[in-house]
């Protein structure tokens, strides 16, 4: 279909926000019979230094622990806290039996390794889903461990949307440990079935591809780098990029305009972002059901 046939037809913009309020009304319910069994979930954020940013995304975990019924504590470190101190930290959260799952808020402090960090929580409680047993198992296809929350909810939106990933081209862009490697792994897996792209920052034609998917999960943090003339008619986009703006507001990779020319969009603020914390509620739960069984 040319893409002046479509000039009027708008895409399904996905809410985000009602998809992931589904996910913690069931993580709410869990959560209450876990109580009715003697057992109070609880997950720790250790935050270390002032970043503003980070702060209002951990006020907003601690907001969405509230909602479910998941107590949470809150570890605030200085900016000038060294790896072995986090570190420390880290072991007292695994040793201690109340504690269901551990998140160690990013950026940490620079010198501070985040891959040390992300392999000192034991992986029962790494309701990141960053660790590498985690992520290891993810590559040979097993779903038993804690997985990545933004890419668990991008597959959750997917599937809530009932768009069939079978023999589809999925374009991943972005490679990060965190979102874009664990995304793409998802997509391709046994079930989803996705031929999947892995575009980066040194990927040749990159319209070109782009215009090929009939899937785009874009994870790059420009603003508005993809455009209409970048998206195939009908294509599902998802924008996990967010970015602030010189006027305060925040803005996705996805340019609005792409709205005319997709068939499903994310938008953002509204889209992945409630996900990612529904997803991390989820893990928290699963951490508490799975230590408690
Ligand atoms: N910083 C921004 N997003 C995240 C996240 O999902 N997990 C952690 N640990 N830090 C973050």
């Amino acid at each position: 279909m040319c893409k002046s046939s479509r000039a009027s037809v708008s895409a399904v913009v996905v809410d985000g926000k009602m998809i992931g309020r589904n996910v913690l009304d069931n993580v709410e319910k869990r959560a209450r019979k876990l109580l009715e069994n003697g057992v109070e979930a609880h997950l720790a954020v250790v935050i270390v230094g002032e970043d503003p940013a980070s702060h209002v995304y951990v006020r907003n975990k601690e907001r969405a622990c509230e909602k479910c019924g998941i107590l949470s504590t809150r570890i605030g470190m200085p900016g000038d806290s060294s790896q072995e101190e986090i570190l420390g930290i880290v072991e007292d959260l695994n040793a201690d039996k109340k504690i269901h799952g551990i998140l160690v808020q990013s950026p940490a402090p620079a010198g501070v390794d985040e891959l040390a960090i992300a392999s000192s929580i034991l992986p029962s409680k790494d309701v990141d889903g960053f660790h590498p047993a985690n992520l290891g198992k993810l590559v040979q296809g097993d779903n038993s461990g804690l997985l990545p929350c933004t890419p668990t909810g991008v597959m959750h939106i997917l599937e809530s949307s009932q768009f069939e990933l079978e023999g589809k081209r999925a374009l991943v862009i972005g490679r990060s440990r965190i979102v874009g490697m664990p995304m793409a792994l998802m997509l391709a897996q046994k079930g989803a079935d996705a031929t999947v792209t892995i575009a980066h920052s040194k990927t040749a034609d990159m319209e070109e591809i782009c215009m090929e998917a009939d899937i785009i999960i874009s994870a790059i943090g420009r603003p508005h780098i993809i455009g209409p003339d970048s998206v195939k008619p009908g294509s599902f986009v998802v924008d996990v990029g967010i970015s602030r703006m010189d006027d305060g507001s925040l803005a996705g990779d996805v340019h609005p305009s792409v709205e005319e020319i997709a068939g499903w969009i994310t938008p953002v603020p509204g889209g992945v972002g409630p996900m990612t914390i529904a997803m991390l509620m989820r893990n928290t739960i699963r951490a508490a059901e799975s230590l408690n069984n």
